[in-house]
């Protein structure tokens, strides 16, 4: 048995808030919780691990990646950072306002955004093009090493999708690669795969075909051979629209995969009805959702993955009508979003801080959407994403005082000591 003593925070994440409770243990019995208490517990334990001024908490879940891809993509990068036009002697840009309102979220000027990059057949497709050309064992360790770097920053559990093969033979090659990922790791940290077949459109194919493809060969591919739990589509007007996407999963329910979709991200598209309508686990980005979407979702518990850092990779003016969510009350979680297109953040502590200074989220809901929230996203919720008796033990603890530094210091890695399933899997010498 493990005893983790005198911790001047523990965040329990048991109930609606953060469940704070001080100066207490927690006794982990093989690979759960077996006490929770207050005062410090005297039992005998074989292990002591002293949290003395420390923060524990469990470990960040991130429901919602794209780790598994070759190569990079800077230079779009470098391309959304055009310069905005200036009203100021530029005939071109003179009304400024008509140019803003091309689409709502093609206000950036002479820069050139997400949707026109992708048009252009680079984007994801670049990206695809790349990781198709990889062998399994270098995308296994390009992959390797970022798992190895985000278990640093306190990520336990974390989703991973395929989605840069695009045709059969690629994809189901990326999910194998996320399954011996998953065996290879198996006592660091928890990795969830998804397909996510319906990205992009590839080249060379019609979208009709395409489509078809994902129905009668992919899924069932995927399901025999039981590469993912869920099934994802990329849901759009101008990728996968409600209507298409709705089919994928619909069809991938039948082979019990769960759905998840990338919802009304960069256009209005009806993604978060589709959510509703199929039954989704969980809808992700949110920007620009309907009332009626929304709605929907809620009806049917969908759960709300907000990816701040997209917003900001992508300069969006938009953010997810937070308001309109927590009324309804729906569960919001956040994820991290990490892809070499909109967001090469994994650190879970700089998605929170992103949250709270982007979104408007409280530390509260940004510090529950990225653990107990999170876990609902991937079904997860019984086992992990709080401290309670009989959970795993899934546990952090952080070089801090009190849980308000984590977005306030968020740019430094505040771990001290990473748990996986009550065996300490990383330590770091803290340096004043
Ligand atoms: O969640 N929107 C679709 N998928 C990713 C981006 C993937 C990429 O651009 O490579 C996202 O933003
Ligand atoms: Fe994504």
């Amino acid at each position: 048995m493990t005893i983790i003593k005198n911790a001047s925070q523990i965040l329990t994440l048991a109930g609606n808030d953060l469940g704070v409770i001080e100066k207490s243990s927690i006794v982990i019995n093989a690979d759960k919780i077996s006490d929770v208490r207050y005062p410090a517990s005297n039992i005998k334990c074989q292990i002591t691990i002293d949290a003395t001024n420390c923060v524990v908490m469990p470990g960040y879940v991130d429901c919602h990646t794209h780790l598994v891809f070759a190569g990079s993509r800077e230079n779009e990068f470098a391309m959304r950072l055009e310069p905005r036009p200036s009203n100021k002697g530029n005939e071109k840009f003179k009304d400024v306002k008509k140019c803003r309102t091309k689409t709502q979220n093609e206000e950036r000027g002479e820069g050139k955004t997400y949707k026109e990059i992708l048009s252009a057949g680079g984007g994801i497709l670049q990206t695809v093009s790349e990781t198709r050309k990889a062998s399994k064992k270098e995308l296994i360790d390009l992959a390797q090493k970022r798992i190895d770097e985000l278990i640093q920053w306190g990520t336990t559990t974390v989703e991973i999708k395929s989605g840069y093969g695009l045709d059969t033979a690629s994809e189901l090659k990326i999910l194998r690669v996320i399954n011996q990922l998953k065996k290879a790791n198996k006592d660091k940290i928890t990795i969830v795969p998804t397909f996510l077949g319906a990205h992009a459109i590839p080249f060379n194919i019609s979208k009709t075909t395409y489509i078809k493809k994902i129905i009668s060969e992919m899924i069932p591919r995927v399901a025999k051979e039981n590469l993912a739990q869920f099934c994802d589509v990329f849901c759009e007007n101008f990728v996968f629209d409600a209507k298409e996407s709705k089919k994928i999963l619909k069809r991938a329910k039948k082979f019990c995969l769960v759905p998840k979709i990338h919802a009304d991200e960069i256009e209005s598209s009806g993604g978060a009805e589709v959510a509703g309508e199929v039954g989704a686990i969980s809808a992700e980005h949110l920007l620009y959702p309907s009332d009626k979407g929304l709605k929907t979702m809620r009806q049917k518990n969908v759960v709300a993955v907000l990816l701040p850092g997209t917003t900001l990779f992508l300069k969006s003016k938009q953010i997810p009508p937070i308001d309109k969510m927590r009324k309804l009350g729906l569960t919001i979680a956040l994820g991290s979003d990490y892809n070499p297109g909109t967001c090469m953040i994994y650190q879970m502590p700089i998605i929170i801080a992103f949250g709270c200074l982007l979104y408007n989220m409280s530390l509260n809901e940004a510090i529950r959407g990225a653990t107990i929230n999170s876990a609902k996203a991937l079904g997860l919720d019984k086992k992990i994403g709080s401290i309670e008796v009989g959970k795993n033990a899934d546990i952090i603890i952080l070089d801090i005082p009190d849980y308000k530094h984590i977005p306030y210091q968020f740019g430094k890695n505040l771990i001290k000591t990473v748990i996986k399933k009550g065996k300490v899997i990383y330590s770091r010498k803290i340096r004043g």
